[in-house]
């Protein structure tokens, strides 16, 4: 048995019997029928190897993890000239937050909150032919997958998605939507909606840990100073306004989901994705943080 073979096995068994206090994220009506005791857990290294424990082959809904998915097409296709559209500071507030917008000019202040992923999700728009099939076409190669959108889960959070709408429009009010609100917020509930398996997640980020080669077929996707600045937002940007404790606790780059979904990664070494339904009250899978504090703790390893 490998080390992370042992620590894994025993940092999952230690976290499958603590007291989950977190609650699932009812506000999109379709992930409040997951089964709240779902647990599993990949790690993918850049050699290939792979360790799994509980559920890491059921799908499930990736929601804001898709953020760095949506940041790394648009800027492989527009390069440096997205940061004109979206910043690269942590917001320290909710992942959902409108109020920083009007005194920051309709500039979000990153890619990983919603207001601006809506921003990336317009970039796309303007530059992709089929946006949606696009999309899907670009994270399947990276992984060498067959995915695709939960459409039920679309359509349920776009029925209830009032704040994202509210978003949109005031960041167009403000200048910086270039295409129809309804079309972008459709692309943007769809990226959402991908769902994947924690083993399928951490092969398609793993062009993150290994300087730009995707899992599929090593081919490089985006330069090394382009994969630098991507983790470098997601180390200060990636868990909301929990992303300083993230780093704290964790002292990996990563991003969360309200699916229950967290992909961290040990740049040049692996991607390690665990997914718990249940979050915390910042939005972050509760078992999913407990686990990865006690991962990086047990390896002694992080990029600290
Ligand atoms: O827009 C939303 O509210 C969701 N589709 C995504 C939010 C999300 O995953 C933030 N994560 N912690």
């Amino acid at each position: 048995m490998t080390e992370y073979e042992r620590i894994i096995d025993s940092v999952f068994e230690s976290t499958s019997q603590l007291d989950d206090k977190g609650n699932l994220a009812t506000y999109i009506p379709e992930l409040a029928c997951v089964d709240p005791n779902l647990f599993g857990v990949n790690l993918t290294t850049v050699d290939k190897t792979h360790y799994s424990a509980g559920d890491s082959d059921k799908k499930f809904s990736i929601q804001s993890i898709s953020k760095v998915l949506s940041l790394a097409l648009a800027y492989s296709t527009k390069g440096e000239k997205i940061w004109e559209r979206v910043g690269v500071e942590p917001s320290g507030n909710p992942f959902n937050s409108l109020f920083q917008l009007e005194a920051d000019g309709g500039i979000p202040r990153n890619p990983f909150i919603n207001s601006g992923a809506i921003v990336v999700c317009d970039i796309l728009l303007s530059t992709l032919d089929n946006p949606k099939k696009d999309f899907l076409e670009f994270v399947s190669n990276l992984g060498g997958h067959h995915l695709e959108y939960n459409i039920s889960v679309s359509e349920s959070e776009k029925s209830v998605g009032f704040r994202n709408i509210a978003l949109c429009n005031f960041i167009k009010s403000l200048g910086n939507i270039h295409n129809d609100p309804s079309e972008v917020l459709d692309l943007y509930f769809n990226l959402c909606s991908l769902e994947m398996t924690s083993k399928e997640v951490s092969e398609s980020f793993l062009f993150l840990a290994d300087k730009g080669r995707r899992f599929s077929d090593s081919q490089c996707v985006l330069t090394t100073r382009q994969i630098k600045r991507i983790n470098a937002v997601m180390q200060t940007c990636g868990f909301y306004d929990e992303s300083g404790e993230f780093a704290f606790n964790v002292g990996l780059p990563g991003k969360s989901g309200v699916g229950g979904g967290i992909m961290a990664l040990h740049p040049n070494e692996y991607v390690i994705t665990v997914w718990s339904p249940k979050l915390n009250k910042k939005g972050n899978s509760y078992k999913g943080l407990s686990f990865l504090e006690q991962f990086t703790t047990a390896t002694k390893d992080s990029i600290f």
